[in-house]
């Protein structure tokens, strides 16, 4: 049980992603950036954060808002220049927060300079830095599709081949047979290490070894290709020397964007005696009611044993992380909780809750620690995302989806909803910018927002500045033993967390109604802990509790 109980510093930290283009304009131009997120390091070190995300900062033409980068050593010229950047990290490690930052190394944008050199020729010194084929009798080189929509092959009329993209066009994806491209990778993490910066959100990294020959995917294959690009015969192998030649002289952190892995490979990624990452973003929770682009259901049961399975996939040697959204999904409280008013605050802390008390490093997105809610689109013009532009092209225009159903898809599903700009005062645009922003502003913003938040000891925030301090206070609630006790109740979610002779007891109710409620056999009531609030909690040795509508409450047992 070391490894389990192994207090290195990743794992007892709590991260918040920042995705810098939303959340806070320095300048007036309706665009976020650095000195913006400067700016607001108090805010976070209130909130009790101990390491930022921050999503892509470098130069990028914006194909897919920066994870389609042209030059990996230049900060993006929106968002401010490298001496902005240094003063971020500067400012953070006054407050003894620490940073990490986006990796995105599949593909790279078509800008970057490799692409522009390696497009130029067949024998191009920088021909091989990218994947390129031959089409097949005046098609694609294989059936592959890009997560984007269409093929995922885009023909270069300079020399007549195809080049691979599993994402957008302008993302060419590299090719890691290369050992020149490795070494260029490893080379530009190191530049950002010296810099101080302490580890890396790895994009799609199981993406990068591609399937040996490139063969067809089978047609079972087609709806989720992911399950077939996530398992490159070289992936571990380039992980391996990643983490040996690059993440441990430093002491680096690492987390994959585990995007089809299965819970039975996910060992193979973060089993610390593979010296791989540090830990994986698995994605069966935040897409458990999704088929690809379509919003489907789920259930209470089903949303616990999700839980549980990944807390086995990670076993005694590895670890996971806990989060319910982020730039890519819709809202926490409008996907898993209630974001009707009357229990809307409620249900955000039941998640808060849930995320902060799994044995994994808990991920916040900005604005979920306010309840920050979806935004409510109704045309397709609203939106900006280059994944919606692909599926109106290839659904609504190509006759196959209504308009309206794909709308009515999008209104709960699409990744702008997370990406709409932080919400911190009830001023004219959220008080994000003083210029027009770049995607509007929630109009629930004249609620929901930090000011008002920062001010009320009852509110969202502050009840997420509470869990993270329990979390730093409880080492049962980091490393304990993670089991479900009621895997079957349709509306109360009940967990034990239990480290020697440490039990904690998480108990919430997923629902409107009140429930009448019998604890399990062995779960004895020693303490309340923490409550969001949302009734009355129970005492020593009581047994049969009263849960209110979302009530969440930990207990410490006896
Ligand atoms: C995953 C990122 O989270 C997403 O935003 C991006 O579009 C794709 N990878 C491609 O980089
Ligand atoms: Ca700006």
């Amino acid at each position: 049980m070391t490894a389990l109980r192994e207090r290195v510093w990743w794992k007892e930290a709590v991260v918040y992603q920042v995705y810098p283009r939303s959340f806070n304009d320095s300048n007036g131009d309706g665009i976020g950036d650095l000195p913006g997120i400067t700016a607001r390091l108090d805010y976070l070190k209130a909130l009790g954060v101990d390491v930022i995300w921050l999503s892509p900062h470098f130069d990028s033409p914006n194909a897919d808002n920066g994870y389609d980068i042209r030059d990996y050593r230049k900060v993006m010229a929106e968002f401010g220049t490298m001496a902005d950047f240094d003063r971020l990290l500067a400012g953070m490690k006054e407050r003894g927060l620490r940073l990490i930052i986006d990796l995105v190394v599949n593909h790279t944008s078509d800008e970057h300079r490799w692409f522009v050199e390696s497009r130029k020729s067949r024998d191009n010194p920088f021909r091989d830095f990218y994947i390129w084929r031959d089409g097949r009798n005046g098609s694609p080189p294989n059936n592959y599709t890009s997560f984007f929509g269409g093929s995922a092959w885009h023909k270069d009329e300079t020399t007549g081949q195809y080049y691979l993209h599993y994402f957008a066009g302008k993302q060419p994806d590299l090719n890691w047979e290369n050992t020149r491209v490795r070494a260029e990778i490893f080379d530009l993490m190191r530049f950002w290490l010296d810099k101080g910066v302490a580890g890396f959100r790895m994009d799609v990294i199981p993406f990068i070894s591609k399937p040996a020959g490139l063969p067809d995917l089978e047609p079972a294959a087609l709806a989720h290709p992911e399950f077939i690009y996530a398992n490159g015969p070289r992936v571990h192998e380039y992980l391996q020397a990643m983490h040996r030649e690059v993440l441990a002289p430093y002491d680096a952190m690492s987390v994959g964007e585990a995007f089809g892995v299965g819970f039975d490979a996910a060992p193979l990624f973060t089993d610390i005696r593979r010296g791989e990452l540090s830990m994986i973003f698995h994605f069966d929770i935040v897409r458990l009611d999704r088929d690809n682009w379509r919003k489907t259901n789920w259930t209470l049961p089903q949303l616990k044993a999700t839980y549980t399975r990944i807390d086995r996939a990670a076993g005694e040697f590895g670890w996971n992380t806990s989060f319910l959204c982020n730039h890519d999904n819709p809202r926490t409280v409008s996907h898993f909780g209630d974001d009707d008013p009357a229990w809307r605050v409620r249900s955000a802390k039941a998640l808060a809750t849930l995320t902060l008390t799994q044995r994994a490093t808990p991920f916040l997105y900005q604005g979920d620690e306010l309840g920050m809610t979806n935004y409510p689109f109704e045309r397709i013009d609203q939106y900006d995302d280059v994944e919606v532009k692909g599926l109106w092209r290839t659904l609504v225009e190509s006759g196959k989806v209504p308009a309206a159903e794909l709308l009515a898809h999008l209104r709960q599903t699409s990744r702008d909803h997370a990406r709409t700009p932080m919400q911190w005062s009830n001023a004219a645009h959220g008080g994000f910018t003083t210029g027009t922003p770049w995607l509007a502003v929630n109009p629930d913003h004249a609620e929901i927002n930090a000011a008002s938040q920062v001010g009320d000891a009852n509110s969202i925030y502050h009840h997420h500045r509470r869990l993270i301090e329990l979390r730093r206070q409880v080492p049962a609630l980091v490393h304990g033993d993670y089991q479900d006790v009621d895997p079957e109740h349709p509306q109360v979610f009940v967990y034990t967390r239990v480290l020697d002779d440490q039990r904690y007891a998480v108990l919430i109710n997923f629902g409107r109604t009140m429930v009448d409620y019998s604890l399990p056999q062995g779960v004895r009531i020693a303490a309340s802990v923490l409550d969001n609030g949302a009734g009355v909690t129970a005492a020593a040795g009581q047994t049969r509790l009263s849960l209110a509508p979302w009530q969440a409450t930990i207990y410490r047992l006896q």
